[in-house]
């Protein structure tokens, strides 16, 4: 149901191969600002509560479907099936099924257009009236590939020309056709078993019903409504829609240093009053709190950033969880599963995988911590290592509250350091560190007096 009360279903095209991208994976699972392009047309037309919205798919059918269905958990998303893809207008034919006994308007889209904003879709609804179609059109700039908006001597729509098609002088025509329309469902299906293929390409054209009923257009910025055929066109809606976000990031209170090299996937979240250095990554489904500085360089991917955290330059976060004023990096590691306590530091040149380091914990330089649980206060001397694989599996190493851990130690699973326990420096701990005990493992200290000289005399 749209905001005045029409019922509106959506079908969007999604079968197609891309050709140009020149690609093993289909056009639309192709990701811009972290999210599958077809992504954005289907988020726009479920903005204005399309129910259902059929996304018609043939190239990759179930990965486009799969990858699709991910991204809106709980839609009113349904599928069709194109096997061959026999042009645009066979394609809402395949959706004709999913749509039997549905009687309002259709909202059709390219899943190939990923600027397209609701409020413009919003515009078709308002246009339309008692129209048949309203659809999208711009004027171009460039207006090669697209199909080209005929008008009539009132300056009414009239048809719709494909470029190969055209003559001459319709290809001087600078109105495109977006892709984009509104149908009234009724008058869609009928016109659309009137369509044929006697064109150029062969192919069944949906632009052909324009002209078997009363076409109203709505003019749209022709960057909006540009599509994705090749890589470079994909770049350009990248760079877009990451603009977009950024602006909307900064609109929110948060500050970046240099907008034009800060990469925010579209579902990314971050707190007011935080701070991007340039060159930051954050992706997938990170959340980062408020007050947190993010240093230059920094990746960050699906993880969760607590209020007040610092991350320094260069570091690499996957999938791990850094807690209220912690601070990591630089060129530290944080590896699936890694979780790093309340005001921890994890420092340069420190990897953690599926490790817990508690509150207040340090684990400053040069250190390897997987398949650990490290409790509060911990202090990890610099170049620690766990042995945690011993060539057929992962094993554990538990370090209790307060215990210090000297610098060049191995600590090999399963293993426990007790509560407040000392591990003396260059030790192979390979038996349980008792609660208040001290471990050492290294041989008493040898000095062997004149050694030098004596080498260099045997020559
Ligand atoms: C289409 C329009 C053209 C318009 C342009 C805007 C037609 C005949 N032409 O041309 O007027 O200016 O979009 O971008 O409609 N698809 C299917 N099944 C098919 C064919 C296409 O699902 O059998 C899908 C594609 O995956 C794509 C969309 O429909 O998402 C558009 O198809 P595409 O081949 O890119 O059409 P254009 O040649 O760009
Ligand atoms: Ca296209």
């Amino acid at each position: 149901m749209s905001s005045d009360g029409q019922k509106i279903a959506a079908v969007v095209l999604a079968a197609g191969k891309g050709t140009r991208m020149k690609s093993e994976r289909a056009k639309v699972l192709h990701e811009a600002c972290g999210r599958p392009i077809a992504f954005f047309p289907i988020r726009a037309a479920l903005a204005l509560d399309c129910a259902p919205a059929v996304i018609v798919v043939g190239h990759q059918a179930d990965e486009v479907q799969a990858g699709l269905t991910r991204q809106f958990p709980g839609a009113p998303l349904a599928f069709a099936v194109q096997k061959e893809q026999l042009g645009t207008a066979h394609a809402v034919l395949c959706a004709e099924e999913a749509l039997k006994g549905f009687a309002g308007s259709v909202l059709i889209l390219a899943a190939d257009v990923p600027l397209i904003r609701a409020e413009t879709l919003q515009k078709l609804v308002h246009a339309k009236g008692n129209a048949d179609v309203a659809m999208l059109t711009a004027l171009a700039r460039a207006p090669q590939g697209y199909g080209r908006i005929v008008r009539n001597a009132k300056g009414e729509v009239a048809r719709i020309v494909e470029e190969k098609d055209a003559t001459p002088e319709e290809r001087e025509l600078d109105e495109i056709n977006a892709s984009i329309y509104l149908v009234d469902a009724t008058f869609l299906f009928t016109a659309l078993h009137g369509v044929g293929k006697s064109n150029a390409q062969g192919e069944y054209y949906l632009t052909d019903i324009v002209a078997r009923g009363r076409s109203v257009a709505v003019l749209a910025e022709e960057a909006e409504v540009s599509g994705v055929n090749d890589r470079a066109q994909l770049a350009s809606s990248g760079a877009q829609l990451r603009e977009r976000k950024n602006a909307q990031l900064m609109k929110d209170g948060v500050t970046l240093l240099d907008p034009a090299v800060t990469y925010v996937d579209d579902g990314v979240e971050v707190g007011a009053d935080s701070i991007l250095e340039p060159m930051v990554s954050l992706r997938g489904k990170t959340r980062v709190g408020k007050g947190v500085r993010i240093g230059q360089g920094a990746i960050i991917v699906d993880s969760e950033i607590a209020d007040g955290a610092e991350i320094f330059p260069y570091s690499h976060v996957l999938d791990s969880k850094v807690g209220t004023q912690a601070m990591v990096g630089p060129f530290a590691r944080l590896r699936p599963g890694a979780q790093v306590g309340e005001r921890a530091h994890v420092g340069n040149f420190v990897e953690l995988k599926k490790t817990v380091l508690g509150k207040g914990s340090k684990a400053s330089h040069l250190s390897y911590l997987g398949d650990s649980v490290i409790g509060e206060g911990v202090n990890i001397g610099a170049g620690t290592i766990t042995c945690n694989y011993d060539g057929k599996s992962k094993q554990t190493t538990t370090i209790e509250d307060g215990a210090f851990i000297g610098s060049d130690t191995q600590l090999v699973a399963p293993v426990t350091v007790g509560k407040g326990a000392y591990v003396g420096t260059g030790t192979t701990v390979r038996e349980d560190v008792p609660a208040g005990a001290l471990a050492v493992s290294a041989g008493k200290q040898r000095n062997i007096e004149g050694w030098v000289e004596k080498k260099k005399s045997k020559g």
